[in-house]
């Protein structure tokens, strides 16, 4: 083939490092994203920030990485304490799963966050996500950090899909061919990706106008077409046993010592939800029985 007829070899893909440049005037100003932040404070905002909204996260962050600056300092504290501070984020048996990884790290690892994957995802309630995010955001080393927000931006810029699928082995490889070679640049793009998936490439009504990489993505290419899987659900919270199981532990974390099982009962009134309730947080270990028969945080 002379030159005039070789196809054009097609231009490097940039995404990687336009999403960077993007990041680095649009990004938010959250505390665990500024500089000395470290890999345990990262680990405790991960887990916090799996089901809850920023700005809910944010003070109760705050408070456990100025108590517990440390794991070892975390291992030493009862898990009544920890479901106590952990307030109203909501899921609160990841309290409890955070205080038994920082047991686990001050046993195994001598109270020091490791940057290995394997070992992270060995730790009680560290995933493949919060394992990668530890590694990338709190050590500094580029990793595929692949939550939701992440899925739908890849789906669509990649795949052309609207809707992420369900989490697939695939998933890391597709985000890590986008990151930019510069390890510095690829550490940044994990929270780039993350971040136009929460603020622009957003599930409902993303907006496009504001995407610095419209111009390559798959979705738009292809006219935007619109979901082909089932509709997805709303998450509602009034009247469900997250909500009861919500109120027992307001009941319990506001008292100075164990309560009766009347006093609970003013928590909330369907007798039957509310005693299926009690029960699941006695099986979580979020709530213990005293032997006279009254309930309290486990000691
Ligand atoms: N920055 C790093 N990790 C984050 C997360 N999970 N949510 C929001 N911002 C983040």
């Amino acid at each position: 083939m002379d030159r005039s007829t070789r196809p054009a070899a097609p231009p490097a893909d940039d995404t990687g490092d336009v999403l960077v440049d993007w990041f680095a005037t649009a990004a938010r100003d959250l505390p665990w994203r500024r500089p000395g932040v470290d890999p345990w404070a990262v680990l405790v905002s991960e887990v916090m920030l799996q089901q809850t909204p920023v700005a809910r996260v944010e003070p109760v962050w705050r408070e456990w990485t100025a108590r517990w600056p440390t794991p070892a300092a975390l291992a030493a504290t009862s898990p009544a304490e920890v479901i106590r501070a952990w307030g109203k984020l909501g899921y609160p048996r990841r309290a409890l799963r955070l205080r038994e990884a920082a047991i686990a790290l001050t046993e195994r690892h001598g109270g020091v966050v490791p940057a290995d994957v394997a070992a992270l995802e060995a730790l009680p309630g560290i995933g493949t996500y919060t394992a990668r995010a530890v590694v990338c955001f709190g050590h500094g080393r580029p990793q595929p950090v692949v939550d939701t927000n992440v899925r739908r931006v890849v789906a669509r810029l990649v795949h052309g899909r609207a809707e992420a699928a369900p989490a697939r082995a695939s998933d890391l490889a597709d985000v890590a061919a986008l990151a930019p070679p510069d390890p510095a640049r690829a550490v940044r793009f994990s929270v780039a990706a993350m971040e136009l998936g929460a603020l622009v490439c957003v599930a409902r009504t993303p907006r496009c106008g504001a995407c610095p990489v419209r111009d390559r993505c798959a979705w738009r290419l292809a006219g935007c077409p619109a979901s082909d899987g089932p509709p997805r659900r709303v998450q509602r919270f009034p009247g469900t046993d997250r909500q009861v199981r919500g109120r027992l532990l307001d009941v319990l974390r506001d008292a100075e010592g164990p309560v009766s099982a009347t006093r609970l009962d003013d928590a909330w009134d369907d007798a039957v939800q509310r005693a299926r309730c009690l029960d699941s947080l006695l099986v979580d270990g979020l709530v213990e029985q005293t032997p006279d028969g009254r309930f309290r945080l486990p000691a």
